[in-house]
């Protein structure tokens, strides 16, 4: 009773049912979601307030960086048990490092960092470039037919296609031939994870699995851990045949998980590195593919900026045989990496993330007690009035030095901050700044006529209800 009487004395809707606690105030249609928020945000509290997703199942939404600060800084787990996110992804990616907790995160995160160091993101960029090869010509029809298309899932198919080359070496072709089974599977897990997240009647596992989406979820979770336990089988034993060591290949996450090896010398099992794979599919392909989906609609609502960045791009493919972006091309691209920043501010691919808090913990004067759940609520971070001016405005230069000094880093954080930050975040943004490069150095990009605008969605990552419709026009020096 106390501890109801605490939470009932924190800033939040008056509107409390006795029976569903604030539920019944959350708004279907989900930009009007989103918007609740915001109004909370302003009208409230600007920096956390108190949601009742039941009577007895209070959660405190921080959207300010002096609140995300207490709990990203923190060691606080992931969230664990019914409804919780992190615990519906557990069957598909096990103990991998976006779920795990405590000793065994810790020790994942010192074998995993390697994987991620800048001379193996390097040759990725080449992988890129491939990818978007591909994608480029098959907008070339649309460009030329002026019809305009849902680019969501065109992209990704493309940003799976790279994460499956990068951690696998799994090489096919998804792009043109998208019923590839190991990645259809991963598409659906995808999908069927993040339904299962909004759909409260699919929370008890024991319902989950006996729907016919349940049974389909379970068997692509069977079918994508044999067929990576196969491929990380047959690497162990090729790793061990000196002529296999000695050829010249590049390395995959799966040769640099084999690879790495604990304070104690004891490398990874097939299973932990299974699921680190899983991880990186799950967490590898629908983010990049959401921001650079975002990416593209700000640039083709504020086509000043997309100009300027097809300058850009121009400049430094001036004189070269090929349109591939290179590695030290994304340093010489200054605009477009200000732009991508301000479209991931307004556009956060993912949206929130949870905590679980294991001690009390002083958020903002309170102390909350142990066990709390807390929303770390990105998108409405980004637009904090106290934080941000025209907060609304697309403008990128607010991420120019001279702005950003003195402005909190907690202010933005789209791959979240402290020690659980994104580990792939560089992987990500090399990516998207390629794959949208090579878009605009073919194509100027324009809001599809007739067609409704997006309308967010805030689930896993950032989707828009109505797809993403675009029009794209060949550029003139492409014309013929
Ligand atoms: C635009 C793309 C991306 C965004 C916006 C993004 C964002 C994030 C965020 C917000 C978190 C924190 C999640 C949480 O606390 O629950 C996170 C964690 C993580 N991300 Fe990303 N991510 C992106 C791309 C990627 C890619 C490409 C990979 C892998 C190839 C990746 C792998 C991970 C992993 C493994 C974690 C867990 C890290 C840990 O807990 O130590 N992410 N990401």
């Amino acid at each position: 009773m106390k501890k109801f009487r605490f939470f009932r004395s924190l800033p939040q809707d008056k509107n409390f049912s006795i029976l569903l606690g604030n539920i019944q105030n959350i708004p279907k249609d989900p930009e009007d979601r989103i918007a609740y928020g915001r109004s909370k945000m302003d009208n409230l509290h600007p920096k956390l307030n108190c949601m009742w997703m039941g009577p007895f199942d209070p959660v405190i939404v921080v959207y300010h960086p002096d609140t995300i600060k207490s709990i990203l800084k923190s060691s606080a787990p992931k969230s664990r048990g019914f409804a919780r996110i992190y615990e519906m992804l557990l069957p598909w990616i096990g103990e991998g490092l976006i779920v795990s907790n405590g000793a065994v995160w810790q020790r994942s995160r010192r074998l995993l960092t390697p994987a991620f160091h800048f001379d193996i993101l390097k040759p990725y960029i080449e992988i890129d470039n491939k990818a978007a090869d591909k994608l480029l010509k098959k907008l070339e029809p649309f460009a030329k037919s002026g019809e305009s298309l849902d680019i969501y899932p065109m992209l990704t198919l493309c940003t799976l296609e790279v994460i499956l080359k990068c951690a696998l070496s799994y090489d096919v072709d998804i792009q043109a031939k998208s019923h590839d089974p190991y990645a259809q599977s991963t598409r659906q897990l995808t999908e069927i994870f993040t339904r299962r997240t909004r759909t409260p009647w699919y929370w008890p596992t024991f319902i989950f699995k006996r729907t016919e989406v349940g049974k389909n979820f379970f068997q692509c979770c069977d079918f994508v851990h044999s067929m990576a336990d196969e491929i990380i089988q047959k690497r162990k034993s090729e790793l061990e045949k000196e002529e296999y060591k000695s050829k010249k290949r590049l390395l995959d996450f799966i040769d640099i998980l084999l690879m790495a090896r604990d304070e104690d010398g004891k490398a990874m099992t097939t299973q932990e590195i299974r699921s680190e794979v899983d991880t990186f599919m799950f967490a590898g392909h629908d983010t990049t593919s959401s921001g650079t989906m975002w990416f593209l609609y700000c640039l083709a609502k504020n086509p000043e900026y997309q100009f300027k960045i097809q300058e850009e791009v121009d400049a430094v493919l001036e004189g070269r045989d090929s349109d591939h972006i290179q590695w030290s091309d994304l340093s010489e691209l200054p605009i477009l990496a200000l732009c991508l920043k301000e479209a991931m501010r307004l556009y956060p691919p993912v949206p929130f993330i949870q905590r679980e808090l294991t001690e009390e913990t002083i958020i903002d004067g309170h102390m909350i007690p142990k066990g709390t759940l807390v929303t770390v609520s990105i998108v409405h971070l980004h637009v904090n009035p106290t934080v941000w001016e025209d907060r609304d405005e697309f403008r990128p230069e607010r991420f120019t030095w001279e702005e950003m000094k003195g402005r909190d880093s907690f202010s933005y954080v789209p791959f979240s901050a402290g020690p659980r930050n994104c580990i792939g975040q560089h992987f990500a943004v090399h990516e998207i700044k390629v794959l949208t490069s090579r878009i605009l150095r073919k194509f100027t990009l324009e809001l599809a006529p007739n067609r409704p605008p997006p309308v967010r969605f805030a689930q896993a990552t950032l989707q828009s209800q109505n797809g993403m419709w675009l029009k794209f026009k060949l550029r003139t020096e492409f014309q013929n």
